[in-house]
């Protein structure tokens, strides 16, 4: 096996809702917030609502498919590639607000084609990236060990090098306020509690994201069991089912 055994495992603080049927429940206070955000159920779990879509359009700077990224070939030139574009057209960037709860602590592996900027407003949570588009020849596949400490780490998993960081206030802890998410990238996220010792509950963890070049669905797709097996081999990918969606 090539996993680094000082990284911390990759479980889940709140149990998600496949192995928690009733749920937690969410405090009346983030009710609130929801409300008052006007916040909508996200197809990835957690709720969002999109604040800005500039005006602006731009060529589209992706490849055209004419498939859905789900069956389209993920070469690794498919995200990031000046591509000559057959007329189609992006925003120039879109912004949303993200919400994870109690009850939808989980937002499931996904990729985008653009890239996503992310600011904390508050609360923490966990972030797992699996580099699939920098799949590794079977020679450097074997034992990377990069830095590892509590807030973050990274491996080499099968083929794939899987990243995992903590977002949260406690910079000193080595907590981020802002990450970078590339396009073509696999992303999950899930709710920690909101200090370190797990000592208090969360309410909730709140983040801007901006999307560049802006949103599109279909610059979206889901992570599927097959495939996370193909990436990360089987055993692994038994262990990090619970980040797929249903
Ligand atoms: N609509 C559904 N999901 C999203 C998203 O992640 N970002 C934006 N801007 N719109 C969406």
């Amino acid at each position: 096996s090539t996993i680094d055994p000082t990284l911390p495992p990759l479980h889940p603080s709140f149990s998600p809702p496949k192995t928690s049927p009733t749920g937690s429940e969410d405090s009346p206070n983030l009710k609130k917030i929801i409300a008052h955000l006007n916040l909508q159920p996200h197809i990835e779990g957690g709720y969002f609502v999109e604040t800005d879509r500039d005006p602006l359009l731009i060529p589209s700077p992706f490849a055209p498919t004419t498939e859905t990224p789900s069956t389209a070939n993920p070469s690794p030139t498919r995200a990031g590639t000046a591509a000559a574009t057959a007329g189609e057209t992006r925003h120039a960037s879109t912004s949303i607000h993200y919400l994870l709860t109690p009850s939808q602590p989980l937002g499931a592996f996904h990729r985008n084609r653009g890239r996503t900027i992310h600011t904390l407003h508050h609360g923490r949570g966990r972030y797992v990236i699996i580099h699939a588009d920098e799949i590794a020849s079977p020679s450097c596949a074997k034992g990377y060990g990069g830095p590892s400490d509590l807030a973050e780490s990274e491996r080499w998993v099968g083929k794939a090098r899987v990243e995992t960081f903590v977002v949260g206030s406690d910079v000193l802890r080595g907590e981020r306020v802002q990450w970078i998410v590339e396009g073509g990238k696999y992303k999950a996220s899930f709710l920690l509690a909101d200090d370190a010792e797990g000592g208090r509950e969360s309410g909730g963890l709140l983040i801007s994201e901006t999307v560049v070049p802006g949103f599109e669905y279909g610059d979206h797709d889901f992570l599927r069991g097959e495939r996370l097996g193909e990436l990360v081999g089987m055993e692994q990918a038994g262990e990090m089912g619970w980040l797929l969606r249903e």
